[in-house]
């Protein structure tokens, strides 16, 4: 299964740092995040990750290039272990496909559909390249439960607080198996919601960056009108989709992702992250003793 990995939008939320660069550029503890995203879908198996970017930020396309010159400089200062962490970023196995402007998320999914390819037409994965999923934990999952229901797509979910459920795409389904008690959820989905008001929305489970898809939605993705904020929206194309396929939605642990779309979700992702390495955690820790 291929994957695909959005990363071409403007990061408003994140200027000026992402004047020049892209978000998905931005350093999470060791590395940019969208190496993060890469390394999950090569740890689910994925047959090729195609990246999708924005031409004027040419750094990610930089990033995972190999750099022979960098890679000697540091090898002749018996650097190995930050030569080899080089050579490594610049030997994943990923391609690129340019989203000419940024209209949206849809659309960008919609850019790599030629590497989709259509014969035979195969089901793919999508990862939004500004949330982090360091241990991999959901696109295993995702794939269980959608060869356990004949091959249909499948997205992540997680429960957010009511009060903030109109910030979210939400769900309406019917449980089909797990349990809501434990946050072992599964769904099959009946409607999907853009950003409810709290007392309209049919659940707390909203969407999250992780889909697998059936290539029906590309079908549907290449007929779908600009929605919200005039951007082709993947949301529509799985609306559409319900007409048509079954779709399944799994409830996900908060804890598991980490986004890093705005400076407060990034800090946040920075520093749980941080203190997962002892000697990184001494630094935080000593940063909020000097500061308090
Ligand atoms: P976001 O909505 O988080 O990214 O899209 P954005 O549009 O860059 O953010 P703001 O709202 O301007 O701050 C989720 C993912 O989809 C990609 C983004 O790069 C991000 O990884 N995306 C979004 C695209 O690749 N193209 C688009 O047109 C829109």
């Amino acid at each position: 299964m291929k994957a695909i990995i959005p990363a071409a939008g403007v990061g408003t939320r994140f200027l000026p740092v992402t004047k020049a660069q892209p978000k998905e550029m931005l350093p999470v503890v060791d590395r940019p995040a969208i190496q993060y995203v890469v390394e999950e879908a090569l740890a689910a198996a994925a047959s090729e990750v195609i990246i999708v970017s924005n031409d004027d930020k040419p750094s990610i396309v930089e990033h995972f290039s190999p750099a022979p010159e960098l890679e000697r400089y540091l090898a002749d200062r018996g650097k190995n272990e930050l030569a080899a962490a080089v050579t490594h970023a610049g030997s994943l196995p990923v391609s690129f496909v340019p989203q000419p402007e940024p209209l949206g998320l849809g659309h960008a999914v919609l850019c790599a559909a030629e590497k989709i390819g259509q014969e035979p037409p195969e089901p793919f994965f999508v990862l939004l390249g500004d949330v982090l999923v360091p241990d991999n934990k959901i696109l295993p999952r995702m794939k269980e439960v959608s060869a356990a229901h004949g091959g249909a797509s499948v997205i992540a979910v997680f429960r957010v607080p009511l009060s903030e459920v109109s910030r979210f795409g939400v769900i309406d389904g019917e449980l089909v198996a797990g349990n809501e008690e434990d946050g072992s959820g599964v769904w099959r989905i009946n409607a999907l919601v853009e950003k409810p008001p709290a007392p309209e929305a049919p659940s707390a489970l909203a969407i999250f960056g992780r889909y697998l898809l059936t290539p029906k939605v590309m079908e549907l993705l290449a007929k779908t009108a600009p929605g919200a904020g005039g951007e082709i929206q993947l949301t529509d194309a799985l609306v559409a989709l319900l007409e048509h396929e079954e779709l399944y939605a799994i409830e996900i642990n908060v804890a598991d992702g980490f986004d890093t779309g705005t400076i407060e979700t990034w800090l946040d992702t920075t520093i749980r992250l941080a203190l997962r390495n002892p000697q990184l955690a001494k630094v935080v820790k000593a940063a909020a003793d000097t500061e308090n």
